[in-house]
């Protein structure tokens, strides 16, 4: 079981609200930091919090969702301590957990069907950073904004 902060805008409402419920079903803890509707919003609000919550430790992984997964990631990654990363498919959600430690994963409904975001969730979750010669080029990329 993990605690995951999940945040999204208008344009990712629809599949945040569909992944929760799988994440939910599958016994995780999940924060919903928001939105609540398709209400148009701005995005950098709700990846902000979703940030601070997993920079600050309130959860051990983010999911944030915007039309594409990129302004939502753009955002986050302002954030000391975050490394997220913009996920596509089941390669790019392992490859950013293997390689560069990603604590928060971003999708983009417009851009992702609902059967590949749920896979590439799981797939996030449960792979493993893989230290080695990727743990000295994460600690590089930290040092960035400490
Ligand atoms: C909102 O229309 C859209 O710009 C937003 O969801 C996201 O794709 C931004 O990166």
């Amino acid at each position: 079981m993990k605690t995951i902060a999940a945040g999204c805008d208008h344009g990712g409402f629809a599949l945040k609200t569909l992944l929760i419920e799988d994440l939910t079903e599958c016994g995780h803890n999940v924060i919903d930091l928001g939105t609540d509707s398709n209400e148009r919003v701005d995005y950098p609000d709700f990846a902000e919090k979703v940030a601070r919550s997993v920079a600050n430790g309130d959860a051990e992984f983010g999911l944030l969702v915007c039309g594409s997964g990129i302004g939502v990631c753009m955002t986050a990654n302002k954030i000391p301590g975050i490394r997220a990363a913009t996920v596509h498919d089941v390669t790019s959600a392992h490859l950013a957990r293997e390689h560069n430690d990603a604590n928060v994963i971003c999708l983009g409904e417009r851009l992702i069907g609902p059967e590949v975001a749920k896979e590439a969730l799981g797939v996030f979750l449960t792979s493993e950073f893989q230290e080695g010669r990727h743990t000295a080029r994460v600690q590089k990329m930290n040092r960035i904004l400490e």
